[in-house]
């Protein structure tokens, strides 16, 4: 085993802080026109199966863990399930117009791994991979490249009952299933992410309870579910490398900076614990092949000779989802006696989310300065508010233009310093159903009316579509 690494923030804090602050990259003042982002630069947006698809019941697929955690009561905020979400799974064909109509030259969406494999290994149901196959068909028809996400949370529940991420054999499931889709798609696809922020997953499904599959099972759960997504992830990237060495090959973590609600001891301390937890274990063991040493005693159950090895592996791009900083306080009882504080940002989004685009600034100059520039792709980004259409039936979201706005200003200055950032997807085309808050959030560039399934581009749809033809922000 390689020893654990001592990763930026267990230096002490005060010099971590003066370091990252030196090197944060700031938006400088906007010229007129606005900044201008490279000519190659790719532009689109990012959803999920699970949030968009429906179609639950239909064609072979299996069930996943989040339809069983929706069905319990209480789980879901507004009772809703994913059962018919956005209906993608039928007006998939209309939702790749919409792209093709906003300028879209990169698309990323998950695979379900339960319409793939309905019992999570062995028999592959044809009919679910079709459905890929012919979105895959219809985006390069678009002109978009398609970038499908492996994992994004909706494991099938057969696996779930074999133990899902508490289980080490989930590594070798979860290769098998890669070179099954590879062998499908990949004669068309060559962007490819294995996991969607493996983090989040575990902590709010193995800990918090708060998401599928549901479980309170404190450090070792949330730790059990951390090191195997990082195993399989590993053995996944490796089983697609084998099947074409000219794929190019990502993960999706969601980097956040972790900011201490006051300068007390223990607040700061939580939040080093929680950065290690949130942001480090998954980041430095692709990146590096290392744990974070402060939680190296608690990983000791989990992680066996040479898993460092198969955790480590040398990604094409990096998929950065960034949506806000975390405030964290020491909190005794919580998860390493953490907790999610209040922020001193009063603004938020619908999401009680702060509104802060430093903090994707911050994120792009550790990654350039700390972690050897690897290639970044925003793979979310985006922001929930109450969305509503007017009497004249459109759906004036100047809130969220602002919010795009201000976190492409600071891509578009990390770009100038040297960060290499290649695209920017947009969390999310269209509303959909947003895990436990089910239909109450939406995010969408789309308005959907979940009635009807009707569709309306919000006026951000056509401030996207403006900028993505212009390659330069307004100033
Ligand atoms: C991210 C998830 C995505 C969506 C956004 C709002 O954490 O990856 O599915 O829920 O948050």
């Amino acid at each position: 085993m390689r020893p654990m690494t001592s990763h930026p923030h267990s230096l002490s804090r005060r010099r971590f802080l003066a370091a990252t602050a030196a090197a944060t990259v700031v938006p400088p003042r906007l010229a007129k026109a606005g900044p201008a982002f490279p000519k190659d630069f790719l532009w689109g947006a990012s959803t999920s199966a699970l949030q968009i698809e429906g179609a639950v019941q239909e064609d072979g697929r299996g069930p996943s863990i989040w339809d069983t955690f929706a069905s319990h009561l209480g789980a879901i905020a507004d009772g809703s399930s994913p059962r018919q979400a956005c209906d993608h799974y039928h007006r998939w064909a209309g939702d790749i117009a919409l792209m093709r109509q906003a300028g879209f030259s990169a698309y990323r969406f998950s695979i379900a791994w339960p319409r793939v494999l309905p019992e999570g290994v062995g028999a592959v149901n044809a009919k679910g991979l079709d459905f890929y196959d012919r979105l895959v068909d219809a985006l390069l028809a678009a002109g978009i490249r398609p970038m499908p996400c492996l994992y994004h949370w909706d494991l099938p529940q057969a696996l779930q009952d074999r133990g899902g991420w508490m289980n080490r054999d989930i590594a070798g499931w979860f290769a098998d299933y890669a070179a099954v889709v590879a062998a499908r798609l990949g004669d068309r696809v060559e962007d490819w992410f294995t996991l969607n922020e493996p983090s989040v997953s575990a902590i709010f499904g193995h800990a918090y309870g708060e998401h599928a599959p549901g479980l309170s099972r404190g450090r070792d759960g949330v730790l059990a579910a951390l090191h195997h997504q990082n195993l399989a992830q590993g053995q996944a990237l490796r089983a697609l490398r084998a099947a074409d060495g000219r794929f190019r090959l990502g993960t999706v973590l969601s980097l956040q900076p972790v900011v201490p609600v006051s300068g007390g001891e223990a607040d700061r301390a939580a939040a080093i614990r929680w950065d290690a937890l949130w942001n480090r274990v998954s980041l430095d063991g692709v990146m590096r092949g290392r744990l974070p040493d402060i939680l190296a005693d608690d990983l000791k159950a989990w992680v066996k000779p040479d898993d460092l090895e198969t955790i480590r592996f040398p990604l094409d791009r990096l998929g950065l989802n960034y949506y806000s900083p975390l405030a964290i306080q020491y909190q005794p009882g919580r998860l390493y006696d953490a907790g999610f504080g209040p922020s001193a940002n009063p603004q938020v989004t619908a999401m009680g989310w702060p509104v802060d685009p430093r903090g994707l600034g911050q994120v792009l100059s550790e990654l350039r300065d700390l972690y050897g520039n690897p290639e970044v792709l925003i793979t979310e980004n985006g922001a929930a508010y109450d969305d509503r259409p007017d009497a004249a039936g459109r759906v004036v979201d100047a809130d969220r233009i602002a919010y795009f706005h201000g976190h492409l200003q600071v891509v578009a200055a990390a770009v100038a310093a040297g960060c290499k950032v290649k695209g920017y997807l947009a969390w999310s085309l269209l509303d959909n159903w947003e895990w436990q808050c089910g239909f109450a959030r939406r995010f969408g560039l789309v308005y959907v009316d979940y009635a009807s399934q009707r569709r309306t581009p919000k006026a951000s749809f056509a401030w996207y579509r403006a900028l993505i033809e212009s390659g330069r922000l307004a100033s």
